[in-house]
């Protein structure tokens, strides 16, 4: 969609926002007829929930929405991004539709109207249905067709209020953690085939949905969200080109084309071959794709691939879970294609992350010269610390406010050079659960004290984004 078709839109001419997501914000796991997810029955049953900590409660969002809307609305926000969890909706992810989960989130869409905030909906955020997980999940080939069941019944229900659908959140990295990482279950580690056919199988069914709801008349865009990081070699590679393609296909490809273009990477095959990969596809899937192609791409910025040249050992691939007590680093080799490298002169945070703006700028340029200049949102971008609160029970997050606020001057000089970028989420709209790393792990603009009756207090970063917001919004 070009910047034309935006303003065709009746929707403000930029978002200013936070996004959460349901698993990491509910709580009430079991309440009203939800049925079982896969993180519910991971974190009450794996040992491999490392930090022993789950979602049962969290911030309590399922009862305290509104507090929670309020004051985003009050910080100036026009755009809430959440997502929608499915086995609330379909207790056994498909079948008998679940009433009051239904219920549930028209009051959460109706409050975001009536504050003025524009509700941005993605339908899958990492929480699949217990019971689907158990037929395979997303290696299941049916599983498209489940996902497109849900969307509909979400499209009917809320696509009256609802004019900005997300499909799916990354279906890159969430795939890498499920099978490479093997830190989201069911933990899969190093399982090249199984990597490659999630992403398949989460691309076709979101084209899938993309098409239903164009079917259906829906009046709103629908696009993916992407882990977008754009790919950068390292000078000394010597290879530089053989290692962009590589690292490119691997880590944006598999979303970017299918979602902008309605396709499969040209160079698919031969990336696959390479890799020792057989890819489970029939007839009629290429249709699919092609009717699929979304309006927009979101991009969730945190960081960028940083490549080199394969040095000849295996695949592998490394996480920090453990934040300021490892010294591990986020890596990988992707044996043949490259490997990730280390820079020693860019700041990390504690789970060993660069801390790098300025790819902001890159990863949104990058999109708009490869891929037609799309319609983007960033639909996360944050910034993970410990905090402490002072006596106030006020957090001083000053780190925070300076790393976002350049993220977000990276992307206004790209909007200023013609990127058609109409929206901004910080993540996270408050503080609340972190897949791996629990409760330690802060994003929120707000703190939650989860030893104090999960008492909301608005951070300094709050304050400093509600400025920002009505600078910019003063501006135009
Ligand atoms: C994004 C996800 O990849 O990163 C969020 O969409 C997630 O769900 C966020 O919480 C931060 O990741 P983490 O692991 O640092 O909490």
């Amino acid at each position: 969609m070009d910047a034309q078709g935006y303003a065709n839109l009746q929707l403000p001419d930029f978002l200013w926002g936070s996004a959460t997501a349901a698993y990491q914000c509910e709580g009430a796991w079991d309440e009203d007829g939800k049925g079982l997810g896969e993180w519910d029955y991971f974190n009450h049953t794996s040992a491999k929930n490392i930090n022993n900590v789950d979602g049962d409660v969290s911030c309590d969002f399922y009862h305290r929405y509104e507090e929670d809307i309020r004051l985003l609305a009050d910080g100036g926000q026009n755009t809430y991004r959440f997502s929608i969890a499915w086995s609330r909706i379909l207790p056994n992810g498909v079948g008998e539709v679940n009433e009051e989960g239904v219920a549930f989130y028209n009051r959460v869409i109706d409050c975001c109207v009536e504050h003025g905030v524009v509700p941005n909906v993605t339908l899958f955020h990492y929480d699949l249905p217990y019971a689907l997980a158990c037929k395979g999940g997303w290696l299941n080939a049916d599983v498209a067709k489940w996902f497109c069941d849900y969307a509909k019944i979400c499209f009917e229900r809320f696509g009256d209020r609802v004019k900005v659908w997300a499909t799916i959140n990354e279906p890159h990295f969430y795939s890498y953690c499920v099978n490479m990482l093997g830190n989201y279950p069911p933990n899969r580690s190093l399982d090249m085939q199984s990597f490659m056919q999630y992403q398949y199988h989460l691309m076709l069914a979101s084209s899938l949905a993309v098409r239903a709801y164009r079917e259906m008349g829906g009046d709103g865009i629908i696009g993916v969200v992407h882990d977008g990081g754009v790919v950068e070699v390292d000078p000394t590679a010597e290879h530089p080109e053989e290692v962009f393609r590589g690292a490119d296909f691997m880590a944006n490809r598999m979303i970017l084309v299918p979602c902008l273009q309605g396709r499969l990477p040209e160079e698919m095959d031969e990336m696959l071959q390479k890799l020792d990969v057989l890819l489970y596809r029939v007839p009629g899937d290429e249709e699919i794709f092609a009717q699929g192609v979304g309006d927009y791409i979101g991009l969730n910025v945190y960081c960028r691939e940083y490549a080199t040249d394969w040095r000849g050992g295996e695949t592998q691939v490394s996480a920090n879970n453990k934040g300021g007590s490892s010294k591990k680093l986020e890596g990988k080799v992707i044996a043949p294609l490259y490997q990730t490298t280390c820079d020693p002169d860019v700041p990390r945070n504690k789970w060993g992350r660069e801390i790098l703006p300025r790819v902001m700028y890159s990863t949104i340029m990058d999109i708009v010269d490869r891929y037609d200049n799309p319609l983007i949102f960033i639909t996360e971008n944050g910034h993970g610390a410990y905090e402490d609160p002072d006596a106030e029970g006020v957090v001083h997050d000053e780190e925070r406010i300076e790393v976002l606020g350049q993220f977000v001057e990276h992307m206004m000089r790209a909007r200023a050079e013609g990127a058609n970028v109409h929206g901004y989420y910080v993540w996270s709209t408050m503080d609340l659960y972190s897949w791996i790393n629990g409760y330690q792990k802060r994003y929120g603009l707000v703190r939650i004290d989860f030893d104090n009756n999960l008492a909301r207090v608005p951070k300094k970063s709050w304050y400093w984004y509600r400025d920002l917001i009505n600078g910019y919004l003063n501006q135009s």
